[in-house]
């Protein structure tokens, strides 16, 4: 058999328990969908967002890409948000990083691997805004785990400064904002940061006519 092949066959497996188990399962979920949380992940195959988080589907609006960024100027992400936060109304934007990640590797080093570089320089600014805590740990690996939190932390900022947030904690006084980081080698999340409905940032990016 195929690799691709047992993932159809496994589906197949898969969706006759669900419907065994609950023959309403698909209808219900088909009907509608109504997630509490927006999820966003890195897309590294070992961060899966309803497994790590023992949740089922319809219960995690998610968006994944290399490293989890919030950057302003994507339009898939900003599409997400604000599909997630205005239609969808979560109550609470995850961001979920994780300790390993290979974009933040790549962004520590010198090494060009095309046009990523352009999406991992997002990283580096974070270093660079950070370099003197992140250069005074001992190790690679705590340098590269600070700098993981850390640039957790500043995508939960990112959120913050965006139009859509700040309408919703002005409107609905939601969603809570939180990073998270993720352990590969013992499963386990660390919270970072935590963001409530109505924190006030750095004026410069705080909108007074929404
Ligand atoms: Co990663």
């Amino acid at each position: 058999m195929l690799s691709y092949e047992k993932l159809l066959l496994e589906n197949k497996a898969w969706a006759e328990e669900q419907s065994q188990s609950n023959p309403d399962y698909f209808k219900v979920l088909a009907a509608q969908q109504a997630p509490e949380f927006l999820w966003i992940g890195c897309s590294d195959s070992r961060v899966p967002a309803n497994q790590i988080t023992g949740t089922l589907p319809g219960e995690i609006f998610v968006h994944r890409n290399i490293a989890n960024l919030v950057v302003n100027t994507d339009i898939n992400m900003l599409s997400v948000l604000q599909y997630a936060v205005e239609v969808l109304k979560v109550k609470h934007v995850i961001v979920c990083g994780h300790y390993g990640c290979g974009g933040i590797k790549a962004a520590m080093g010198q090494h060009h691997y095309g046009i990523i570089n352009h999406w991992l320089q997002n990283i580096k600014d974070v270093y660079r805004m950070h370099r003197p805590e992140i250069d005074d740990l001992k190790t690679e690996e705590e340098r590269a785990d600070k700098l993981t939190e850390l640039t957790v932390t500043e995508q939960v900022f990112n959120l913050a400064k965006t139009s859509i947030i700040q309408k919703a904690w002005k409107e609905n006084k939601s969603p809570h904002l939180h990073g998270w980081v993720y352990g590969l080698s013992n499963g386990i999340i660390k919270p970072v940061c935590e963001m409530e409905p109505g924190t006030h940032i750095d004026p410069l990016y705080e909108y007074d006519n929404l």
